[in-house]
């Protein structure tokens, strides 16, 4: 797999063609499909839930589904995104009252685990279930929308998980969601992100491809 992930999400696609728009990214060179689910009670929004995994699976899809669950409680979802063929599943810690539990149920699963956390929430709740986690990833925005502005206090944030996973010596994605755009990608980047979640930033674009391969060469430079 290659050093930088780049995960468009789908909440700034067109929903009423979402089949063609997620193949169209994904032509243009996209890694993964970032799935973003909201709840209503969790975060202010609502999207869409796993009845839709399972159809862009049965639409041909067969690139990794990174589905970020804002929801709360989170292990119905769990056990229902793992069978309409999630790849990873990452949830928020305030939503789960078990976070080890929801952890290791991914897992069970077969699915890649993650936590997610938001622009204030301390790095503690990682402590004790680094050995679980496939992923971590930050929320450079308050989530619940697409469009936001990216937190600049992610940039230290991102520094310190870039640390803690170095010294855990376990294989862990640093995943960033929120304002990434081609002309913040490369900071981002050197904060020690290797992932990369961006919605409009892409799909408000004609030319996905133009934006993809832009924001590769930010990040090869
Ligand atoms: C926000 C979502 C994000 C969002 C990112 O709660 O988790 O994935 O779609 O959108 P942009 O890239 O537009 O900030
Ligand atoms: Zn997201």
């Amino acid at each position: 797999m290659s050093k930088f992930l780049i995960a468009p999400s789908i909440l700034s696609a067109d929903f009423a063609r979402l089949g063609e728009d997620v193949e169209a990214v994904l032509k243009a060179g996209a890694d993964v499909v970032h799935f973003d689910v909201m709840d209503n009670h969790y975060v202010p929004n609502l999207t869409i839930g796993p009845m839709v995994c399972k159809a862009l699976r049965s639409y041909g899809i067969t690139a990794p589904i990174d589905v970020h669950l804002m929801v709360k409680p989170v292990d119905t979802m769990i056990s229902q995104f793992a069978k309409a063929g999630a790849s990873i599943i990452t949830f928020h810690p305030e939503a789960s009252e078990h976070i080890d539990r929801s952890l290791q149920l991914i897992k069970e699963l077969g699915c890649k685990a993650g936590l997610v956390l938001n622009p204030a929430t301390p790095l503690s709740c990682l402590e004790f279930v680094m050995d679980k986690l496939d992923v971590i990833l930050l929320m450079s925005v308050n989530p619940g929308f697409g469009g936001q502005s990216f937190i600049p206090q992610t940039l230290d944030k991102l520094k310190q998980v870039r640390k803690l996973i170095d010294d855990s010596g376990f294989d862990i994605r640093l995943q960033v969601d929120g304002g990434v755009k081609v002309d913040n990608i490369k900071e981002i980047a050197e904060a020690g992100a290797d992932m990369f979640v961006a919605g409009s930033a892409i799909f408000n674009q004609a030319d996905y491809k133009l934006v993809i391969d832009e924001m590769r060469s930010e990040l090869a430079e």
